[in-house]
């Protein structure tokens, strides 16, 4: 008897995640493995945002809050988009989730109909297209590749808007990629929708802050205020301030479409947990150091592994521009033979090659829409990157 419906038969568990099992059940095998799988800053959450965390309990922040957030929470979330892109929201433009991931899938949940499309770059996040097609939404997925530098241009845009496109999903800096579009790239994009008025736009601006070489982030709501009224900006602290296990994320839009996403959030986890929101509270108003020092330390970290992999025939890679992924592009290492003898048709077995060969744990280009290509998260410590490095590079020279 099978358990699932016809719903969640159409989409898979999260690939890092199931290449991170693997990667750990290896280590508990006594494999030395490093693991690059993941998404997660491995630094600790700054004391001053725990010790809030143990002042909201004290205080009795311990009940149910609004389902949007709370009050003091939307309040600080505005004077972030105020201080720090200089835009203007009310805080019934703003709402709170578990995690910017719930807020996203409350969002295609609210609005998606049975067949909209969604337009969704590639390499993109790797949930995306599947919280779409839970919704009942139909991903188009655009390739943009290394060739392009991972960016959605206006022509490839014009070429996918249909009359049943309902959003564009835009991620900048990007995971995978890493690639930050500019303030002429976005309008670009913006000035092709000005034709398409039911068109949305989520830009998910999550890695703001994770900023790694000269070029500045820019927020598509300063690069398309035109589109203000169908724009939404979704955020969190997660990345920022390495709370991804406090689970608050949020988004700024229209007043109509914030409360179409907070009323799903009112029906399935009422709102987020009322600590963890007074500790982001702490994180968005206090001391902003550890957001500069972290980024300059992902800098030097992605300097290393990029630098490390360049080196490494058959592999092309750009320099992330932010985030904290390296994306290289593996297409000529396709078809070569293993040491054993195996041949490695694609990025999925060139991936597991490399947990098998190099013990690194990386996860396929196919897992963010893109074949040919593969991810690796230096949100790691310099020691393991040099490790990785080493490894990888005996792994794919030992193929003929
Ligand atoms: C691009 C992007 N958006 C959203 C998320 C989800 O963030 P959160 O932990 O706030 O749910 C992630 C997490 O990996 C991400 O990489």
């Amino acid at each position: 008897m099978s358990f699932e419906s016809q719903r969640v038969k159409q989409i898979s568990s999260s690939p890092s995640m199931v290449i991170s099992m693997r990667a750990k059940e290896l280590a508990c095998q006594g494999r030395d493995i490093v693991d690059m799988s993941l998404g997660e800053p491995d630094f600790d959450t700054p004391a001053h945002i725990v010790e809030a965390a143990y002042q909201a309990m004290r205080d009795g922040h311990t009940r149910y809050t609004a389902p949007q957030g709370t009050l003091a929470l939307r309040q600080a979330i505005v004077s972030k988009f105020q201080r720090e892109n200089g835009l203007t929201y009310s805080v019934d433009e703003i709402t709170v989730g578990n995690g910017a991931k719930q807020v996203i899938f409350n969002t295609f949940m609210a609005t998606l109909e049975a067949g909209d499309e969604v337009i969704i770059p590639a390499p993109y996040w790797v949930s995306y297209s599947d919280i779409v097609t839970l919704n009942g939404g139909s991903p188009q997925v655009i390739p943009c590749g290394i060739d392009v530098g991972f960016k959605l241009t206006a022509e490839a845009l014009q070429g996918a808007l249909t009359g049943k496109t309902r959003w564009l999903i835009l991620n900048s800096p990007s995971n995978p990629s890493g690639a930050i579009y500019s303030e002429a790239e976005l309008q670009a994009l913006g000035k092709v929708l000005e034709d398409f008025p039911n068109v949305l736009v989520m830009s998910d601006e999550i890695y703001e802050h994770v900023l790694l070489a000269d070029q500045p982030f820019v927020s598509f709501g300063n690069a398309c205020p035109q589109l203000r009224e169908r724009t939404l900006l979704i955020n969190g602290v997660a990345k920022a301030y390495a709370m991804t296990g406090w689970r608050i994320g949020y988004a700024a839009g229209p007043k109509a479409l914030i409360a179409a996403i907070s009323k799903i959030q009112s029906q399935s986890t009422s709102g987020a947990s009322a600590i963890s929101q007074e500790a982001s509270r702490a994180a968005l108003q206090g001391p902003q150091d550890f957001v500069s020092q972290s980024a300059a330390e992902y800098a030097e970290r992605g300097r290393l592994l990029v630098d490390g992999l360049s080196q490494c025939e058959g592999l092309r890679l750009s320099a992330p521009a932010g985030a904290f992924y390296a994306f290289p592009e593996c297409s000529q290492l396709l078809g070569r033979s293993t040491p054993q003898g195996r041949v490695i048709n694609d990025d999925v077995e060139l991936s597991a090659y490399l947990l098998d060969q190099a013990g690194v744990a990386v996860v396929p280009g196919l897992a963010f829409g893109l074949p040919g290509y593969f991810r690796l998260s230096f949100a790691t410590s310099r020691e393991q990157i040099k490790k990785a490095v080493v490894s990888i590079s005996e792994a794919l020279a030992a193929l003929r």
